[in-house]
């Protein structure tokens, strides 16, 4: 038995040197970090002991990008002589025992498992956190096209959303809250460059649909309302108004014109023909149509007038 203590006694140390460290330090993170896209993120994780050590001293901080083409990789280094240059728009910073990881314009491609790896003056720990972003959809646009290909349609309306992570969707109701979504068409989904969602949906609408009004509301990935967009059925296209605007201004001038000049006309006239009569009158040129038709009362009242 005695044979066996030294034994006994190297495992141990063999396990406290070793740096089984991690049984003195050790990094606590939330499991994950949710950021907004163009906001600045903060990772922040905190350096713990398993018992006390009230002079702990942290030496190093790397925060690390799992799985990337183009590793990610951002230290703090406050060992003596050491310099700390970070890529540009990240930090680390240490606050106490505080670690974090500064983004300050988190984009879709920042999304992932960071690791944070601490070094101490009594021992290392490592652990990981998983940062996501998410980015609110702009107020979706809807207008409506001529529909040719969907049959019985006669119109469609189109609702684009764009700016949005992660995927959301897109749903119709009319102006009875009645939701039309089944009716539409799948949506096609596109991401951009920067990694942010582009969702449409087209809604045929049916010779006999009865809805004057249809709304196109985006959701997020959540199920969170994000914005929308109503759109009236019954409109007359812009073109059309425009062009209404300018008649109206053009009639609003012609009209005066027009009544003005038929007057005078309509007064010429009149007179002329009270001159021609009255002259047929006199000469009592047989004639039908003045036997039958003497001129008027008004006419001598005319004449009286003008004299
Ligand atoms: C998706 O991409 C296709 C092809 O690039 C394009 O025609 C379409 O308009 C895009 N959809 C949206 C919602 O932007
Ligand atoms: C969705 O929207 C709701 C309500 O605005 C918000 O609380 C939630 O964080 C959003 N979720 C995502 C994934 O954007």
């Amino acid at each position: 038995m005695a044979s066996r203590a030294p034994l006994f006694l190297l495992v141990i140390c063999f396990c406290c040197c070793s740096g089984h460290a991690k049984s003195f330090v050790e990094v606590v993170c939330d499991k994950t970090i949710t950021g907004r896209v163009a906001h600045q993120s903060m990772l922040t994780c905190k350096v713990e002991t398993t018992q006390e050590i009230p002079d702990l001293t942290i030496t190093v901080v790397v925060w690390k990008k799992q799985g990337d083409d183009d590793p990610f990789l951002s230290a703090l280094d406050r060992r003596p002589g050491k310099k700390n240059k970070f890529p540009p728009g990240y930090k680390v910073t240490l606050n106490d025992r505080t670690v974090s990881l500064v983004i300050t314009d988190p984009k879709v491609k920042d999304e992932g498992v960071y690791s944070c790896l601490v070094m101490t003056d009594s021992g290392n720990a490592e652990t990981t956190t998983h940062f996501k972003v998410t980015a609110k959809y702009e107020a979706p646009s809807v207008y409506s096209i001529d529909e040719q290909v969907v049959p019985n349609a006669h119109k469609s309306l189109i609702c684009k959303a764009t700016g949005g992570y992660p995927e959301g969707k897109l749903r119709w109701f009319d102006e009875n809250k009645t939701e039309w979504t089944k009716s539409a068409e799948p949506p096609i989904v596109n991401q951009t460059e920067d990694g942010l969602f582009e969702i449409s949906s087209k809604l045929p609408l049916m010779k006999l649909s009865t809805s004057d009004e249809y709304t196109c509301v985006v959701y997020n990935a959540s199920d969170g309302k994000e914005g929308s967009a109503t759109i009236r059925t019954d409109d007359p296209d812009p073109d059309a108004s425009t062009q209404n605007s300018s008649k109206t201004s053009l009639s609003a001038i012609i009209a005066p014109v027009l009544v003005v000049g038929s007057l005078i006309v309509g007064l010429l006239l009149a007179l002329l023909i009270c001159r021609r009569r009255s002259q047929r009158t006199h000469n009592m040129v047989p004639n039908t149509d003045e036997v039958i038709d003497p001129p008027p009362p008004y006419c001598e009242e005319f004449k009286d007038n003008m004299a």
